[in-house]
């Protein structure tokens, strides 16, 4: 299958309403529309949208900041578009924008079971320093905590 060609821009309101549609199907506990909303207001908060050439929204990603450290609050992909790349060019997005900005640390959570998820976090250097027992729903499970240090590859 070929690499779809995507822009990544910084997201609007208007793409919410594409961005709750992916995320119900991204997740069994998904976040409401008004979360992604009240993140735009937010001021540490960076969310990007991966938009396919016919303009159509195929993924998201939300980084929270917080001094020199940064979370990966979620990130998602369309399921039609699903290890093409798209999640990775969001993440590389992400983790250039934070360390042009003097992020030093990166963390998030994760699904234990989350075998694409993990592998895509371990393919960007991203590596398992704690364990959050029982912290979803909808089934309850472990999160793993992940962090990336700036330094990962260099
Ligand atoms: C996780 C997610 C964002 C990945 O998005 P994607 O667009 O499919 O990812 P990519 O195509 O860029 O994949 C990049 C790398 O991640 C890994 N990966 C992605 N999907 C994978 C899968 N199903 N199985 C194994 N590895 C996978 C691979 O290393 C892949 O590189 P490769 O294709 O060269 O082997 C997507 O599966 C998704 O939206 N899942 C549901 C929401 C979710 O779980 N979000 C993360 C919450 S912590």
């Amino acid at each position: 299958m070929s690499t779809p060609v995507i822009a990544i821009r910084p997201t609007s309101a208007d793409d919410v309403p594409a961005m709750a549609t992916i995320e119900a199907l991204a997740f069994s506990d998904p976040w409401p529309a008004r979360s992604f909303h009240e993140l735009l207001l937010h001021p540490f908060s960076r969310m990007a949208t991966a938009v396919d050439e016919s303009g159509g929204i195929v993924g998201y990603c939300i980084m929270l900041r917080a001094v020199d450290e940064a979370e990966i609050a979620n990130i998602a992909t369309a399921p039609g578009v699903r290890r093409q790349g798209v999640g990775a060019q969001l993440l590389d997005d992400a983790i250039a924008a934070g360390t042009a900005d003097g992020v030093v640390a990166m963390f998030l959570e994760v699904r234990e079971s989350n075998t694409a998820a993990r592998a895509l976090y371990s393919s960007r250097g991203f590596v398992a320093v704690g364990r959050r027992r029982a912290y979803y729903r909808h089934p309850i499970e472990d999160a793993l905590v992940l962090r990336r240090d700036a330094t990962a590859f260099e």
